[in-house]
């Protein structure tokens, strides 16, 4: 037995106990004859104390350990003269008796402690070491602990977890496909699944009618601080349900989870917006809606007069920063800055303060007369101190999304997005389609197997481009966490959309033959969602990317730095797979 206790647990009731306890060195000193030695485990860090006086060889021994080091101690509990507020175990230190060092360490490539010195690149090289960090650790607790709910609470309601395959065929639509060669099938390639979509929707044909899995998905997309080349869904799916059966027990389950695994209660139903509104009010179909400022349209107030940049817009929109109008000439100058950047694509920003008397003094004010001015400090019921921001652009879409940016930046200056208070609403109502410039057609803007709208349906024929789907999106504080739909159960149905996305019966066959078969033996009416795992729990952690909840995760280039892959393949086993590398 290398441990009787462990080092988070020690308390003053165990005072004068005789334990043992095995861990890593965090730090030693020495003062006078008394040698202190941080010991770490998963569950805290215990003071060992080691006293010349009493035992020089021990002391000796213990001087010469090492940042760390791995070993194991035992002697009794005392009370701490000097106690630490800021350790659970901080009333008390194990006076040793023994001592004995079960592995020696190199030194660290940084300090193995929350505030480290360790740059990105090199933690994740050593990410081993940089799991140790306690900081790090909780985040693969918190992970732990919100699966660990999932399972509980769906299983309670009946779901049961279905593994489905890894090595899959590839499919045309959503993201690229992660690829795996074929030995046994010379020339052939397995797909990674993007998500287990086309799979659960079998087994809902087989009559698991309310299955889940705790999946890994993997994608071939550019990376950013919310995704990851591989990452985690928690992906569902149910028989004989429609939009709200789905909505409200998953609605439940993340009160639940909120419940339970944050200590948060979420009293208030959800908030249901449509697609057409999330965009025209926040240029977003993932607004934070911790704060308002809502888009206010200035197209019949401001166009036609004389402003060359609004008269050629075909969208003038702003938001009002309540109390902002203090925003100095500087400060004003690096918002328009931020909307110049390119990954925002703004032409410029216009600006108007709302003076203590109540008069609107802008940016434009050549332009335009006082009353105008008045006229749009009213559309924004704006009051005296509020600051107005005003974008325009000749594409209306592209100007509210950089609208959205600006609302974000603005919230986050005003500190509007306090990382411990969540909001929660479904997106709903996403339209069936938007049109790809880069293929020249219609894609599913979910995905294919989504189910339009009833009342849609006719226009399938004649404006394809107006449908709505039965598709939702959860999003909490902005981040788009989950997302599903109604699926279509009717091949024929099946078939026609086939048709609009640009797939000939044959490709449409050949790519999707064996759902569009299952639908002909007996389909029930189906819908799922997924919500993303790894999204959930860097938002429960108050995290700025998905990448500190996962234990190995890959960098922006998509590499794993620690295990150094993606990699080259030896010549023999390019031939053994029928390959052959041309870069
Ligand atoms: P979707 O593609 O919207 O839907 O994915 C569902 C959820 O998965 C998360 N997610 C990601 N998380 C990290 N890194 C990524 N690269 C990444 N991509 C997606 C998001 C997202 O909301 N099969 C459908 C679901 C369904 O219809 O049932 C699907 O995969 O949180």
């Amino acid at each position: 037995m290398f441990r009787t206790h462990t080092c988070g647990e020690l308390r003053l009731s165990d005072v004068n106990q005789v334990v043992t306890l095995s861990g890593w060195v965090q730090r030693s000193r020495k003062m006078g004859g008394m040698t202190f030695v941080d010991l770490r485990d998963r569950y805290g860090i215990t003071q060992l104390v080691f006293n010349e006086a009493s035992d020089a060889a021990l002391c000796e021994q213990a001087n010469r350990l090492g940042r760390e080091f791995v070993i194991q101690v035992s002697g009794t509990v005392g009370e701490r003269f000097s106690k630490n507020a800021n350790l659970p175990t901080g009333e008390v230190e194990l006076i040793a008796r023994s001592l004995r060092v079960l592995n020696g360490a190199l030194t660290p490539p940084f300090t193995i402690e929350d505030a480290t010195d360790g740059g990105d690149d090199i933690r994740m090289k050593y990410r081993y070491l940089d799991l140790r960090r306690p900081a790090v650790r909780k985040n693969l607790e918190l992970r732990h602990k919100l699966t660990i709910e999932v399972r509980r609470y769906l299983d309670e309601q009946g779901f049961i977890e279905v593994e489905t395959p890894v090595l899959v065929g590839s499919t045309p639509e959503g993201a690229r496909d992660f690829v795996v060669p074929s030995r046994m099938n010379p020339g052939q390639f397995y797909a990674l699944p993007q998500s287990p979509q086309t799979l659960k929707q079998l087994l809902m044909v087989s009559g698991f009618d309310r299955y889940f899995q705790i999946a890994k998905c993997f994608r071939d997309e550019d990376l950013r601080a919310d995704r990851q080349p591989e990452f985690t869904q928690i992906d569902c799916e149910m028989s004989f349900v429609e939009q709200d059966d789905i909505i409200d027990l998953f609605e439940g389950m993340t009160k639940y989870l909120f419940r339970r695994v944050r200590g948060v209660e979420l009293t208030e139903p959800f908030v249901r917006m449509a697609w057409a509104d999330a965009m025209k009010y926040y240029g977003s179909d993932k607004p934070d809606l911790r704060f308002d400022m809502r888009f206010v349209e200035l197209m019949h107030l401001l166009k036609g007069y004389g402003f060359s940049v609004f008269d050629q817009a075909a969208y003038i929109g702003g938001i009002c920063a309540r109390g902002a109008a203090h925003y100095t000439r500087k400060q004003l100058d690096a918002l328009t800055d931020y909307v110049k950047r390119p990954q925002i694509g703004a032409k410029g920003l216009v600006y108007a303060r709302v003076e203590a008397d109540g008069t609107v003094r802008s940016s434009v004010d050549k332009f335009y007369t006082p009353e105008v001015l008045q006229q749009v400090g009213k559309a924004f019921d704006a009051q005296p101190g509020d600051l107005l921001l005003i974008l325009s652009g000749e594409d209306a879409m592209k100007t509210r999304k950089q609208l959205s940016e600006l609302r974000l930046e603005m919230g986050n200056r005003l500190g509007l997005r306090d990382k411990n208070r969540f909001v929660c609403l479904w997106v709903i109502d996403f339209p069936m389609f938007e049109w790809s410039e880069q293929e020249g057609r219609l894609m599913a803007m979910h995905h294919p197997f989504t189910h339009p709208k009833d009342e849609d349906i006719e226009l399938l024929d004649t404006d394809p481009a107006a449908v709505r789907a039965d598709a939702y999106d959860m999003v909490i504080n902005g981040v788009e966490v989950g997302g599903g739909s109604i699926r279509i159960h009717d091949p024929q149905l099946q078939a026609k959309m086939f048709h609009i996305l640009g797939f000939t019966p044959e490709r449409a066959e050949q790519q999707f033959g064996f759902l569009m078969n299952a639908f002909k033996y007996g389909a029930p009416p189906h819908g799922g969602l997924a919500y993303g795992l790894d999204r959930w729990v860097s938002l429960f952690a108050g995290l700025d990317s998905i990448r500190d909840c996962i234990a190995f995760p890959k960098n922006n280039s998509g590499r794993d730095v620690m295990l150094d892959a993606p990699s080259v393949l030896e010549e023999a086993q390019l031939k053994e797979l029928n390959l052959e590398v041309k870069l």
